[in-house]
């Protein structure tokens, strides 16, 4: 079956849900951005700070204060969501708990006329893929939890005319390893069928192990769209930084010396960064546990630092330190002993991001 192939473009869109108040909050704040057919996307950031809204106005559920959405250059703004083709699965189960199993699946087929041959062969693929079949003549009130919300989920995959899948927090309710499993299999979905996937968390592993791009999101704002590689390597914000990776980024507050060196406690890291236009010389230093190693032989970007905790995580150890009132950590080798209190750790020129207005400089 030929699969409908339609970009998502959110163009200029900014909401508010009290528009008539003289000073309305916004949900989010103006943004664009476009969703390419056929890949996976997360959603990613803390509690509050948009993800559903942005969903919903997708998906038609809310209508934005401002702005286009676009599918495949189509204007839908105005359409209601039963008429722009997208599946939507919610954190908690939307299914019918008198039905089998097997109706509460065929059910979005039936509605639209689908033949009986070919909702069958749509709810057997699917129950195969969520381990669904022994249970297709069930009600699906006798269900678990668990399993109700993969009704759910089989519901909004067992389309084929979709634009997308959007996904909110879908996997929440279920139980770890077979959360692992089943973002592989929506993996796979994806990559057989090439249905656009956007799938909501509020948890950094999900995010980057299921999406080849991720949407991180702050205070009704998109902060970055990357890569795992960028968000971890180069957080365009300190709250990037901060949000992803554990732990999280070293951020130090930090003085621009010459010569694109900046000051470190007693001692002096230079960067690779052209420090030379930044008004304000207070900045903040950034750099990620893992890029920082017990100093061996290296003459430069070396500090000196008391060690306060030594954590052994089986596969790495954690080192904590103090130089002055700045507190560094570490990723360092499982095997190498730590015996003495002072160290010296070295932070190497290339992996250090600096942040003016907590923003990255580049
Ligand atoms: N129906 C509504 N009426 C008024 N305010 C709302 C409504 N829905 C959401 N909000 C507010 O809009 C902001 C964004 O909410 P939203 O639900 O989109 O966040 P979220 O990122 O999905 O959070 P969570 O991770 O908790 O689900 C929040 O401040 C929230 O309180
Ligand atoms: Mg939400």
């Amino acid at each position: 079956m030929e699969y409908p192939m339609a970009k998502i473009e959110l163009s200029n869109i900014s909401h508010t849900y009290n528009p008539k108040d003289i000073n309305p909050t916004y949900a989010l704040n103006p943004f664009s951005m476009t969703w390419e057919n056929g890949k996976r996307y997360a959603i990613l950031g803390p509690s509050g700070c948009g993800k559903t809204t942005m969903l919903n106005i997708v998906s038609g559920l809310v209508k934005p204060s401002k702005g286009k959405i676009l599918f495949d250059e189509n204007d839908v703004t105005d359409l209601i969501t039963e008429e722009r083709n997208i599946a939507q699965v919610f954190q908690f189960p939307v299914i019918y708990n008198t039905m089998t199993v097997y109706d509460n699946l065929a059910f979005p087929l039936r509605c639209r006329n689908f033949t009986d041959q070919k909702i069958e062969e749509r709810v057997k693929s699917v129950s195969d893929t969520l381990r669904l079949s022994s249970f297709l003549n069930s009600p699906a009130r006798k269900l678990t939890a668990d399993q109700k919300q993969l009704i759910s989920l089989g519901r909004g995959l067992v389309r084929e005319d979709v634009v997308g899948v959007l996904m909110d927090e879908p996997l929440t309710v279920i139980d770890p390893d077979l959360k692992f499993r089943l973002r592989r299999n929506l993996k796979e979905i994806n990559e057989q069928y090439k249905t656009t996937l956007v799938y909501v968390t509020h948890d950094q592993n999900e995010a980057m192990t299921f999406a080849d791009n991720i949407i991180v999101m702050d205070q009704g704002e998109i902060v970055q769209v990357g890569l795992p590689k960028d968000l971890f390597e180069k957080p365009r914000t300190t709250f990037v930084g901060y949000f992803i990776g554990s732990p999280a980024m070293n951020l130090f507050n930090s003085e621009i010396l010459s010569d694109n060196s900046l000051k470190f406690n007693n001692d002096t890291i230079k960067t690779r960064t052209d420090l030379s236009k930044i008004k304000n010389k207070n900045v903040k230093l950034g750099i990620r546990s893992e890029f920082i190693k017990i100093a061996t032989h290296q003459k430069e970007n070396v500090v000196s630092v008391k060690v306060t905790r030594v954590e052994d995580f089986g596969n790495f150890k954690l080192i904590t330190g103090k130089a002055g009132d700045l507190e560094i950590k570490s990723k360092v080798e499982r095997e190498i002993p730590i015996s003495t209190e002072e160290l010296k750790l070295h932070l190497p020129a290339e992996k250090c991001c600096i942040y003016s207005d907590e923003k990255l400089v580049n």
